[in-house]
């Protein structure tokens, strides 16, 4: 077992093991990636305040998200493909968050589907709907989720239509893998892969195989997105949504001021301020470049999440000393299951507890839910004067 000290670590090992479509899959972003690139590089810009000679006992890294209780405030955030980075990759992941004590979003496009991670995990985790031209398909897939206990719904609001990423066309993205010669030239490789998946059944979208109805080519993410998402999601819709959802709501992708508010307007529970990872909108500011803004416009009216671009425990530190309540990590645990299965998963959350725990008591600070812009250090222009 190789020593794993970083979320770096295990992206490595994700690389070596898995088919090159699916990590590439994870790996990009749209376009130029300079959003993608972005997410991370402006965290790094962000720095800390060192402090001494204050009392670090007795940590806790112990929150809530939308009212539930967390080990630490950051969540699994839905990951589409999740099974074809390790077989049965959303129940492993799954399991993992359950007994670590954070919260698991499952993907629509996951390939495990939500009766099978409910059946294979014991705490109620959160879905994630992509709204589709089927109405009969989204108030069915409402139902399912509710059935299965899901204790929140997260709203995907970026994504009605897909950003282009050059690899996945190159690399002719499907799930299960298309047989071409490079893809078994590469698959022969990947043995530990292939052995896992010829050890499962789930290897194509387990929420939309047998449940979605005049669909063409279910194998490719493109052109199903193309075909079945719906392009006309509007407020007035979401609005509808949430009446037929009855629970918590969480809103994702909002990365505007002005769209926060009416996020407010609606009424949800929570707002994940979110560029999808950058994989949506190239050339979109990065998510902790926005997070401030929006805070003050609605941080007293709304429980206000981020994410894209965590890749460490000090991130997850700067995002939180902004003002988010939590936030929620795609990668930094996909590089984990790529890498190790759900042992990887696991990995991945102690990298980043120990790095926040550690940070937060060399900050001065014993108390997660007490942390605030004190800890830090932002350069003045750090927002930037944008002007639209
Ligand atoms: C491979 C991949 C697939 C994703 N699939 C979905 C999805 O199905 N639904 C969704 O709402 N977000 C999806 N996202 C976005 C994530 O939920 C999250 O916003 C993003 O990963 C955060 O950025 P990070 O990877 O830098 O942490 C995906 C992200 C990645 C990397």
């Amino acid at each position: 077992m190789p020593v794993i000290t970083t979320i770096d670590d295990l992206k490595r090992i994700h690389k070596r093991r898995a088919p090159k479509m699916f990590y590439d899959y994870a790996e990009s972003g749209s376009w130029t990636e300079q959003t993608f690139r972005e997410n991370t590089s402006d965290f790094d810009q962000i720095r800390l305040r060192q402090r001494v000679a204050v009392d670090m006992s007795d940590r806790t890294t112990k929150s809530q998200m939308i009212g539930q209780d967390v080990a630490m405030p950051v969540a699994l955030a839905p990951v589409g493909l999740t099974g074809m980075q390790c077989a049965d990759g959303e129940i492993k992941a799954a399991r993992a968050a359950e007994k670590f004590g954070v919260p698991f979003t499952l993907s629509t496009m996951s390939i495990c589907s939500i009766e099978d991670v409910a059946e294979n995990t014991k705490n109620p985790f959160w879905f994630q709907l992509y709204v589709m031209r089927d109405e009969e398909f989204v108030d069915n897939i409402i139902a399912r989720a509710k059935n299965a206990g899901c204790s929140a719904l997260v709203l995907t609001l970026d994504l009605q239509i897909l950003g282009q990423r050059h690899k996945d066309l190159k690399n002719g993205l499907t799930a299960p893998p298309k047989l071409t010669i490079p893809t078994m030239v590469n698959l022969s490789t990947k043995w530990r892969w292939g052995l896992g998946m010829l050890g499962t059944k789930r290897r194509t979208f387990g929420n939309i195989v047998g449940h979605a109805k005049n669909v063409g080519d279910t194998r490719k993410l493109s052109s199903w997105t193309a075909e079945q998402f719906e392009p006309k999601l509007d407020w007035g819709m979401i609005a509808k949504l949430k009446e037929k959802w009855g629970g918590k709501l969480i809103l994702k992708g909002i990365l505007d001021v002005e769209d926060a508010q009416k996020a407010v307007q609606i009424g949800a529970d929570a707002i994940i301020v979110s560029n999808h990872g950058g994989r949506q909108l190239d050339g979109a500011l990065s998510a902790i470049r926005m997070l401030p803004s929006i805070i003050a416009a609605v941080g007293d009216q709304v429980e206000v999440h981020m994410d894209s671009g965590i890749r460490s425990g000090q991130d997850v530190l700067k995002a939180l000393a902004l003002g988010a309540k939590g936030v929620y990590i795609g990668r930094s645990y996909i590089y984990g299951l790529g890498a190790m299965g759900e042992l990887g998963v696991t990995k991945s959350l102690e990298v980043i507890h120990k790095e926040l725990d550690l940070t937060m008591a060399l900050c001065g600070r014993r108390d997660v839910t007490t942390l605030d812009r004190e800890v830090l250090l932002i350069p003045q222009d750090f927002e930037g004067k944008w002007q639209p």
